[in-house]
Formats: C-alpha cells, sequence, structure tokens
C-alpha cells in the first residue's frame, strides 16, 4: 500500500514561511483571522496530506502556551533561532484551522530543547483531550469543544545536531529524555504516533535509537536535503546507501518480537516501524541576497523534474516510508511564494501537485511497459486496478515508446528549458492534456508525463 502521508509538507515559524507567508492580517487577501486566502487556494490546489508544524529548529524555543487563547494576550518574541519576531498570532488552533481548510492531517514537533516531558504531555491533552480536565478544558474555554484529534507527534527534531540547542546530541541523552516524553504523552493519548529522531548518515546512531525504542517507535525521521550541486546524483545515492540500509535495519527490527512490558502502562507500535522523510528538498543553504540562509530559493524546472524522481523514489519505496514532507509549505525553500500584491507556483508544485492526484493505492511493479527503456525515470501506480505510469523524459530530445494504451489520456507538464523559473509576473510551466490515441507515445523534452486511464 503506499500511504498518502507520503505527500505531506512542513511549515515553521522561520523568516516568512508563517507570518508574512500564510499568516498576514494587514494583506489585503487575508480573512479576518489574518489567513492569507489567496495562499490557502494554492495549498488546497497542492493538497498536501499532512503538515508538521512548528519546527524544525525552531521548535527548541516554542512553549505552545504562549501560542494559545486570545490572540490579544500574545506576546511577541525574538527569533533567536532564525532571525526576527514571532508575534506567537499563529499558534496550536490557528495551525488546525489551516489543516482543516486544506484537508490536511496535523503532525506537531514538541520541544525537547528547552521544554519538558509534562510540557508535552498537556499538549496532547490540550489537543486531544475529552475528559473533564484542566487542558481540555482549557482548549474549550478557547472556543474549540471537540478535539483536535493530532495522531502524529515528533519528539524532537534533529536533535543530532550538536549547534541546536539543547543537550541531546548525545545520543544517550537522547534515549534517556525521549523516553520520558514518549511515557508521559503515551499515558496521557495512548492512540498517538511516534516519530522518533533518526540521522540518515549515522546508523551507530539510528541503531542505538531503535535499540532502545523499536516497541514505541511508528516512525523513524529522516531528512534529506540535497544541497543544489548535482542533486540527481545526491538522490541516487541517497537512495542507494542510506536508503537501503535503514530500510534493511528497519526489517531487522521489524523481524524481532519486540514488546512492552506491561507496566508501563501504554500501548506499543500497532505496526512495522516505517521510515518518516519528514524534511526533503533541494536547499543550498548558502547567504544570498534574499535570505541568509538561503531558505528563499528559486526552484528550475530542472528542480522540478528532480521534485519528481523524489517522489517516485518515495512511490518506489512505500513499503517502508509511512510519512515524507515536503520543507516547506510556503516562501522557505517553498513550491508556494508570495509577496504582498499576491501569490505565484513554483516549478515544483507542479510535479507535487499532479503526482499526489493521481498516485493510486498501490505500487504496481514489473508490468509498467516503460519500465525497460526509462528505468528510474518511470513509476506505475495502481487503484483498485486502474493503472497509472509516470514517465520523465529529462533530456531536450523526443523519446518515443511503442506500447497501446487505448483509453489513457496523457498528462504533461513542461517547460521549454530546464534553467527555467516561475515568477510572479511570469509562468514558464504548462501543462498538456490529450488523449492517447497513437500506438506510440510520445515524450517531449523535459517533460513530467502521467499517463492515466479515462474516466
Ligand atoms: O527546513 C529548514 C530547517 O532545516 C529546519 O528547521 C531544520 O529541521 C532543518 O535543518
Amino acid at each position: 500500500m503506499i500511504d498518502k502521508k507520503i505527500f505531506g509538507s512542513f511549515i515553521e515559524h522561520i523568516e516568512n514561511c508563517i507570518e508574512g507567508g500564510i499568516y498576514d492580517k494587514e494583506n489585503i487577501n487575508s480573512d479576518e483571522s489574518g489567513i492569507r486566502q489567496d495562499v490557502l487556494g494554492l495549498c488546497r490546489e497542492m493538497s498536501p496530506s499532512v503538515i508538521r508544524f512548528p519546527g524544525g529548529t525552531v521548535m527548541g524555543i516554542y512553549h505552545w502556551e504562549d501560542y494559545v487563547g486570545p490572540v490579544e494576550g500574545r506576546k511577541k518574541i525574538k527569533n533567536i533561532i532564525w532571525g526576527g519576531q514571532i508575534t506567537r498570532e499563529f499558534g496550536t488552533a490557528e495551525f488546525i484551522n489551516f489543516c482543516d481548510e486544506i484537508g490536511s492531517e496535523p503532525m506537531i514537533c514538541i520541544n525537547m530543547p528547552t521544554g519538558t516531558a509534562k510540557e508535552a504531555a498537556d499538549w496532547v491533552e490540550y489537543c486531544n483531550g475529552t475528559d473533564d480536565t484542566y487542558y481540555a478544558n482549557l482548549r474549550r474555554s478557547h472556543g474549540y469543544e471537540e478535539p483536535f484529534n493530532v495522531k502524529y507527534w515528533c519528539i524532537g527534531n534533529e536533535s543530532y545536531a550538536e549547534p541546536d540547542l539543547g543537550m541531546q546530541h548525545d545520543v544517550n541523552v537522547y534515549i534517556r529524555e525521549a523516553w520520558e516524553y514518549i511515557k508521559y504523552m503515551k499515558l496521557t493519548d495512548p492512540s498517538i504516533e511516534l516519530v522518533l529522531v533518526g540521522n540518515a548518515f549515522d546508523m551507530e546512531w539510528n541503531k542505538a535509537v531503535l535499540d532502545a525504542f523499536a516497541p514505541v517507535c511508528d516512525y523513524f525521521s529522516i531528512h534529506f536535503y540535497a544541497d543544489g550541486e548535482m542533486p540527481v546524483k545526491q538522490l541516487e545515492e541517497f537512495e542507494e546507501t542510506q536508503l537501503y540500509s535503514l530500510e534493511q535495519m528497519l526489517d531487522e527490527y521489524n523481524m524481532r518480537d519486540s514488546k512492552l512490558d506491561r507496566w508501563y502502562r501504554i500501548p506499543g507500535r500497532k505496526r512495522e516501524i516505517r521510515l518518516a522523510l519528514d524534511e526533503w528538498n533541494i536547499w543550498n543553504p548558502n547567504e544570498n541576497e534574499h535570505s541568509k540562509y538561503g531558505l528563499y530559493q528559486e526552484y528550475t524546472w530542472e528542480d522540478a523534474i528532480w521534485t519528481a524522481h523524489f517522489l517516485f523514489m518515495l512511490i518506489r519505496h512505500s513499503e517502508h516510508i509511512g510519512i515524507a514532507n515536503l520543507a516547506q509549505l510556503v516562501n522557505v525553500i517553498a513550491p508556494i511564494m508570495t509577496n504582498p500584491d499576491g501569490v505565484w507556483k513554483q516549478t515544483t508544485f507542479y510535479p507535487f501537485m499532479y503526482i499526489r492526484k493521481y498516485c493510486g493505492k498501490e505500487i504496481s511493479l514489473g508490468q509498467s511497459p516503460f519500465e525497460e527503456s526509462f528505468g528510474r525515470d518511470t513509476v506505475a501506480t495502481s487503484d483498485d486496478g486502474r493503472i497509472t505510469y509516470f514517465v520523465i523524459n529529462s533530456d531536450g530530445n523526443d523519446k518515443y515508446a511503442d506500447c497501446i494504451l487505448s483509453g489513457f489520456k496523457q498528462i504533461s507538464l513542461m517547460a521549454s528549458n530546464p534553467s527555467d523559473v516561475n515568477s510572479m509576473s511570469e509562468e514558464k510551466v504548462w501543462v498538456e492534456e490529450t488523449d492517447i490515441d497513437k500506438d506510440r507515445i510520445l515524450f517531449k523534452p523535459y517533460s513530467i508525463n502521467i499517463l492515466t486511464e479515462n474516466e
């Protein structure tokens, strides 16, 4: 089964992703709650299945109680991690409303560096509590009678990163402290699912974390950013080395009988451990004229083709990958861009939106007429027998495939040049849709193609 949570995204209090992007009280396109309706429209079109929040690295200064209740009472702070300020006006309820408006599942990352297990457990109760208890009642007093039902909770973020706040970069400290969070949060709501911190490049870290947490680890988090230098090569290497070793490692843990002693009083995981690639993208982190950490990126059509390759990889590995989040959603290394006057779609918006829309429930292996000649440039999925083929032509020449696909249509996403970028004033990407009526299928230069049966 392909878990649709692989088509997730991520928002953080970082530069103008949330404030000045999604949320902007002063903007003419915002509703009375401050949410920009033009941004929301594009988010709905792109339709991320799950959205991770509030960080990222910034969660190390995020204390959720300062972001709930009447907006007027919330106090502005300095964003000591990424620069600028956080008004704290976009907090838990605003995030849940935003997800509801899009139809996305919320995924919350708790603060391990400067928070406490109790604080995280109280957040769980605030979101999910249904009893007559303090934090559930606090949510009710803020106008939310029904629980938010947040199922996915990340126990830390890149905790191995020594420059970040907190002491958990020592794996033994991470393990000792994470246990307290896991127990406290699961005792508060046994139905939540947990994402523990892994490191794509440190198998010792991974082994230690899984040795400790295999019985309660629903998802194992891995982040992957290609830095813009030969991203295709980086992606191939990642798939061939890190990803395969991680999968092998998970297979070993999944075969073990790892049950929790009943005196822990919390349930263990219900299914096998899967990966959460809960941050991925192309990101050249060098300073540029807009952003100190390169968080403003203009994505070329070549980057969009890379994005399609990445999504193909997620589909190919869907047996092991249960969640993936394109980092991030708006303005910051993002497919959706804003300025005070309007919004535009980066090139990468298109493959995400179309592949997410047409991806079936299952991967269809060994049945594609394109597999032999297109290799990694193709993948096929099926939905109750209805097959969809995805094919990339990353070359500058036409490519053909001889096969009969009667009753199919071909949707092609294209730009004239790999270096093309979209801007507010100019869309360089276009979409062509044609019925397939020949036995020879043409894949135009630099095109991402979806071949799907007509309804
Ligand atoms: O997505 C930007 C940053 O990249 C996140 O805050 C952090 O988790 C990662 O290093």
